[in-house]
């Protein structure tokens, strides 16, 4: 079997900045509330003609220059999204061609937040069994599209946003150790948006069960890779509520600074949040080659995982 490298790590988003302040001015909401509530001080917004593509773009130019390979070299684009460019063709399609890659075998991923774990554990796959030597995952993310702008409870939490990994066949330690991946389609009405219609939430209920099945994904991907949490150096969870990520760390007895956030300055990004927070925990210097981290992931469908990856 062969091992899995993330061999580059990217990310991008748009320019825009929408703070809580400028909520304020059209929501009966406020800084205090929403700071207090889920640890968003402001998020990213696209112009409203940018598409997934073009956001997932960017990150993977720099993911693929760092892991020092061509577009060409790339045999597999899997996009995690819920906001693709079109219904069909897909937008790993997209992305494919406006990379000008060689012709890759390309697909979208619907698993709302969970969706890049889920890419990344197929990734995995193709890698491990060798049918390919170089696959581009990307989360990306226009969910600016499909909120509802006039319901506080939603609007307040979502950002724009693409992040993307090169996985490669390695040569060395480096591996993806563990993936656990799950659903459960009788709860699909806590979070969901019907075709051509805007995102609805039950947000409460939401938050237990995201706090209850990570903890529970995570201790499994702990124990299927024979790693003690003590050896974790980050975990890099789904950025969707401060609170969540707190409460989750307090439930694996993580130390809260052994769990990493950028929920402030980007909100939740659904399937972008994981690899933006893997780039950005990276270049703070949060864990480096050798390093264990924990990935985990709750969303839409419902769907949650965790994966252990030897960095
Ligand atoms: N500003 C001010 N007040 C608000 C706002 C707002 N933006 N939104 C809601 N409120 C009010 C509510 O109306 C309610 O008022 P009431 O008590 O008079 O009825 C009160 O604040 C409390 O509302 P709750 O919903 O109970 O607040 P809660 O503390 O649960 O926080 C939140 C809400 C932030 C949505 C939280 O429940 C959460 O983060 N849930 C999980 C989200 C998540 O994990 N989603 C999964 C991933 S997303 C994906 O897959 C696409």
């Amino acid at each position: 079997m062969f091992k899995s490298k993330i061999t580059g790590i990217g990310m991008y988003v748009p320019e825009r900045v929408l703070t809580n302040f400028d909520l304020e001015k059209f929501l009966d909401t406020s800084d205090e509330w929403i700071t207090t509530r889920t640890g968003i001080k402001e998020r990213r917004i696209a112009e409203e003609w940018t598409k997934a593509s073009d956001l997932a773009v960017n990150a993977s130019k720099i993911a693929i220059q760092e892991a020092g390979i061509s577009e060409k070299d790339i045999d597999v684009v899997i996009v995690a999204t819920s906001t693709p460019d079109m219904t069909f063709p897909s937008t790993a399609c997209f992305l494919a061609d406006k990379l000008d890659c060689n012709k890759p075998m390309a697909f979208d991923i619907s698993a709302a937040c969970s969706g890049f774990i889920y890419g990344l554990t197929l990734g995995d796959t193709f890698i491990k069994s060798g049918k390919a030597e170089n696959v581009l995952v990307v989360g990306t993310e226009v969910f600016s599209h499909i909120i509802d702008w006039s319901d506080r409870t939603t609007a307040v939490l979502f950002g724009d946003g693409a992040g993307a990994v090169v996985l490669s066949k390695g040569n060395d330690e480096s591996d993806i150790l563990s993936t656990v991946m799950k659903s459960d389609g009788s709860n699909w009405n806590l979070l969901h948006c019907p075709v051509g219609e805007k995102l609805r939430m039950q947000g409460r209920e939401t938050f237990k069960l995201a706090v209850r099945n990570m903890e529970v994904a995570c201790n499994k991907a702990l124990s299927k890779a024979g790693i003690k949490k003590e050896d974790i150096k980050l975990v890099i969870p789904h950025q969707a509520n401060i609170r969540i990520i707190n409460a989750l760390a307090e439930k694996l007895e993580i130390p809260q600074e052994k769990v990493y956030s950028n929920i402030h300055k980007y909100g939740n990004t659904s399937a972008a949040s994981i690899p933006i927070a893997m780039y950005e925990a990276y270049k703070e210097g949060k864990f480096e080659r050798g390093d264990y981290i924990l990935l985990t992931a709750f969303g839409g469908g419902l769907t949650w995982g965790a994966i252990v990856i030897k960095f």
